[in-house]
């Protein structure tokens, strides 16, 4: 979900509604806004997306207001309906709350108050925490003090953002576990999930950590923890500006995000290498005796962040010699994982707010073990909360579904195998240098790959009336193929699977009927043993009646035979290969969903950052 609070000169609901719609990534299931004005709240809020919520303002507009919160929703209790939309007040309407998380007590919580004659206009957990502020208040007597006593008795993870009709003066709100940021203006200051929500107003920004309570006025701004002790806070300044955050002339926040990989990775690379022919991460605080020491590494992701994990796996233990496994951050958790001081935890997240993978890390802390995170967003949680951090430096990723978010992921991936194998001593046939020139040079092969969009968006019309698609790769092209098949998952609502192409013979051929497309990612010719069993495995869905699409490389004539069409990829060593074949994928699902009508960014059921379990 995303939230915002404001409190200053402007016309708060302007204020909070253009946030909004740059929160909307995060949720878009319903919306809602909560203005104070001559001792009342008044609000409006409307299933479905924030277009919905506009259109009840223009027909029935809030008063003016210098105070004021806003809910960007995606549904975990209660159906996206009106009524579960959010803000929620409390059972005098004296306070309106807004809420990202979930109140894992809220049940029982709920029971009590029903037991006491509250009646209760939603199914939400939210709710539950209005009418508990709303009765602290009575006796507290000031928000900030009712909050910090709900929070205590409150678990789960929740960020919780309020105000009241009799003081429009101050927003109020607390921190557990989910995302909030506080932004810093002249004469007036922001509360939201991200700074996105503010940029356009101020690129200040004061980072909370957990369990505090933050008090915003025109001109103040006071954080203290739940029991009202004073806190260090630690504040920042955004190095992206509004531009980053709009369109320029794409039709999908996706669509340009795709052509802005070779600049991103660009940026993930910059600065890593010295002109003494080391690699630099400064951002690792982990002593080299302590990643000598390591004998395991364990990376945890979830959706694309996982298949970048998947190419990490193989790149790592091949530099390095270090076992590696890869884990889905929501499995790992929950399964008593053997980790313990000399495991080295690497947890990639594009948000850095996911919070499967931020258990998960948790846990991993717990046991002893050391965490970097791989992250894009700059003081989100998961790098706050790890040993070390290697910033993916993408800029700001809004369409929900992953594409520079991933390529960079996949550069930081091998910057860290490097700089483990470089730390560790370990020699691996190619220098390091060797790896680094492959790298810098990835850009201007990706921008190859851009510059033939029109062939593969062809390809995209053509199929338009295809159902179910397959996608095959072995060794660094299997997670490209998971990664492919994904993408036309989330945007395109299809039928898609990726599998191990040598995996297909063991049972999944059986799906292949005649005239289904099967996305084949073929390694490297000449060089690579596995590039012949991979145009085998070309020939036995060929043989089954399938459309064979081949993504190969531009001199390999091989697959020339088998290959209903051919997408050539620029010539790259094979564990780099993954960040050039997933880019024609990204291009085809992104186009295949736009011709079939479908809201590229803001897919249908799923939301950017997943801030609960
Ligand atoms: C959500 C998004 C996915 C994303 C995953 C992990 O499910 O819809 O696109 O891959 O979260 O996100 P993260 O921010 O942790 O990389």
């Amino acid at each position: 979900c995303g939230i915002i609070g404001y409190v200053g000169p402007q016309q708060a609901v302007s204020v909070i509604i253009e946030g909004l719609r740059r929160l909307e990534y995060r949720g878009y299931d319903s919306a809602g806004v909560a203005v104070g004005a001559d001792g009342r709240i008044e609000w409006r809020k409307k299933a479905g997306k924030i277009a919905n919520l506009d259109e009840e303002l223009a027909a029935r507009p809030l008063p003016a207001s210098t105070i004021g919160i806003g809910h960007t929703r995606w549904a975990t209790h209660g159906g996206p309906t009106d009524a579960n939309a959010h803000p929620h007040l409390s059972a005098d309407g004296r306070v309106a709350l807004v809420h990202n998380g979930i109140i894992e007590n809220f049940a029982s919580l709920r029971a009590e108050l029903v037991g006491e004659g509250v009646a209760f206009r939603s199914e939400t957990d939210t709710e539950v925490a209005a009418v508990l502020l709303g009765r602290e208040l009575d006796s507290a007597g000031d928000l900030a003090g009712a909050m910090r006593r709900v929070c205590s008795h409150l678990e789960g993870a929740f960020t919780l953002v309020a105000i009241d009709a009799r003081d429009p003066t101050r927003v109020v709100a607390a921190r557990r576990n989910s995302p909030l940021v506080v932004g810093v203006g002249r004469g007036e200051n922001f509360l939201a999930s991200d700074v996105a929500a503010f940029i356009e107003h101020t690129r200040d920004a004061i980072e909370l950590g957990q369990d505090q309570v933050v008090v915003i006025t025109a001109d103040t701004i006071e954080v203290t923890d739940f029991e009202g002790g004073p806190v260090e806070v630690n504040p920042y300044h955004v190095d992206w500006d509004t531009t980053a955050a709009e369109k320029s002339g794409y039709d999908w926040f996706m669509r340009k995000e795709i052509f802005e990989q070779p600049r991103a990775v660009a940026d993930t690379l910059l600065g890593r290498y010295s002109d003494n022919g080391e690699l630099v991460l400064d951002e690792i605080r982990i002593g080299p005796e302590e990643l000598r020491r390591v004998d395991k590494i364990i990376i945890i992701g979830c959706g694309t962040a996982y298949y970048a994990g998947m190419v990490a796996k193989y790149v790592i233990e091949h530099w390095t010699r270090i076992g590696c496994e890869v884990e889905l951050a929501s499995e790992f958790r929950y399964r008593d994982p053997i980790v313990d001081a000399n495991t080295l935890c690497v947890a990639i997240s594009q948000s850095g707010e996911t919070a499967d993978t931020l258990q998960a890390i948790r846990h991993a802390r717990e046991q002893g073990s050391k965490v970097i995170a791989i992250c894009n967003t700059n003081g989100s949680t998961i790098p706050r909360e790890s040993d070390a951090v290697i910033y993916t430096h993408a800029g700001p990723e809004i369409g929900v579904a992953s594409t520079k978010g991933f390529l960079t992921q996949l550069i930081a991936c091998y910057l860290l195998g490097l700089f483990l194998a470089q730390v560790r001593g370990v020699k691996f046939g190619d220098e390091i240098g060797a790896v680094m020139d492959e790298l810098a040079g990835m850009p201007p092969r990706i921008q190859r790959l851009l510059d033939g969009a029109d062939e593969v968006y062809g390809l995209a019309h053509e199929l338009i009336d295809q159902g179910d698609y397959v996608f095959l790769g072995r060794h660094v092209g299997y997670p490209a193929a998971m990664e492919g098949a994904l993408k036309l998952k989330e945007i395109a609502y299809l039928h898609a699977e990726g599998f191990a192409a040598g995996e297909l013979k063991h049972g999944p051929i059986a799906i292949i009927n005649p005239g289904m497309p099967v996305f084949v990612i073929v390694p490297p010719a000449g060089r690579d043993q596995l590039h012949d069993k991979v145009v085998s495995n070309i020939q036995e869905v060929r043989a089954r009646g399938a459309r064979t699409i081949v993504l190969a490389e531009e001199d390999d004539g091989e697959v020339d035979a088998y290959a209903e069409r051919v997408i050539r990829l620029p010539r790259v060593s094979t564990l780099l290969q993954p960040v050039l074949a997933v880019v024609p994928l990204q291009l085809f699902a992104c186009e295949l969903a736009t011709a079939l009508g479908n809201d590229v960014d803001q897919p249908r059921n799923l939301a950017k950052s997943v801030t609960v379990e």
